[in-house]
């Protein structure tokens, strides 16, 4: 039982969107070892399916899998189409389905650019009017949007990624503060790095230290949920410090400790735009600064 949201796990419905791998993945099965029957939505239909089996096996809860591309716009209608067709209604909705693109923002074809808005942001608060209707109108549940460490400051060669997530923190936070009274208790989580398939692809350098599982970014996800959080911070302590810098410096100086922090990350070269201000003490201090988080 989630003492704050009065959401019970067990024998209700938990609609997990991204849980054919990675973070989404773990969130269904921690779930389903509370008792919850989950809905498990993505576009691998396979996966899902081998995953629905194995939770209801193991936990003797029901599993329903809906394959669906969640950059499509009709995809959350579709959703609510099915799951009424079944009767289910969703008590606690993860919306965890994402993608980042790295690099720079003019090295993606504009429809990448446009799926990882759809993805991200269009999809999420779709399915969150959706459920939170329902939600709202039988006075309890919960929902979750999986923001990031992202979401606190502009992100160059992660630039749209980064304004997604910036948009998925801050909405939560609004929407809970006006679902509260309506028994709907909704929080965003902020993961830093986590080893799921998110960088596949990419050509980041980070080794297998810098990340978090996806088991404790859940668990710690959860136990902030229950604890009636409107964020949750569930990366090590210097992701959190590094998401106070916003807070504290001119925004001139958070891009410029950002862009070289995608650099540190391997995700472009930072080096080129250090040399182009070599006596600049804005970008020294934000170098020295970027090596430090
Ligand atoms: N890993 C990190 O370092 C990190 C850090 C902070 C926040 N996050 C956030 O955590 C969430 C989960 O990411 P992850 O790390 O677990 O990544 P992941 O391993 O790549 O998993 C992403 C999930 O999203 C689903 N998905 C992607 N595009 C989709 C689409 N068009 N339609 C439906 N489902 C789609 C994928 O399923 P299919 O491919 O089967 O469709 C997969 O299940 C994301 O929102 C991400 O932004 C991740």
């Amino acid at each position: 039982m989630s003492k704050f949201s009065h959401l019970t796990y067990r024998g209700s419905y938990a609609l997990v969107t991204g849980a054919s791998k990675g973070i989404g993945k773990v969130f269904a099965e921690v779930l389903a070892s509370r008792g919850m029957n989950v809905v498990l939505v993505a576009r691998s239909k396979e996966l899902l399916s081998a995953h629905a089996h194995s939770l209801s096996e193991k936990y003797g809860i029901r599993a329903v899998t809906i394959g669906a591309d969640l950059a499509s716009p009709r995809a959350p209608f579709d959703i609510r189409t099915e799951l009424a067709s079944q009767n289910i209604e969703i008590d606690l909705l993860i919306n965890n389905a994402g993608f980042g693109l790295s690099g720079s923002f003019l090295s993606h074809d504009l429809k990448q650019e446009e799926e990882q808005i759809q993805v991200n942001v269009q999809a999420l608060t779709a399915l969150t009017h959706i459920f939170g209707s329902s939600m709202a109108a039988r006075g309890r549940g919960g929902i979750i949007n999986l923001a990031s460490n992202s979401s606190f400051q502009p992100l160059p060669y992660m630039a749209g990624y980064a304004a997604t997530k910036a948009f998925v923190l801050y909405f939560s936070e609004a929407i809970q503060h006006e679902l509260a009274a309506k028994g709907v208790h909704v929080m965003a989580s902020c993961p830093g790095p986590t080893a799921t398939s998110f960088f596949d692809g990419t050509s980041t350098n980070m080794s297998s230290r810098d990340f978090d599982s996806s088991l404790s970014v859940v668990e710690k996800t959860l136990e902030s949920f229950d604890r009636g959080k409107s964020v949750a911070y569930p990366g090590r302590a210097s992701v959190r410090v590094a998401t106070w810098l916003s807070r504290f410096l001119p925004r001139s100086l958070v891009v410029r400790i950002a862009a070289l922090a995608t650099g540190k990350m391997g995700l472009h070269n930072p080096r080129r735009h250090i040399s182009d201000h070599p006596s600049d003490l804005a970008t020294r201090i934000a170098k020295r600064i970027a090596e430090a988080v």
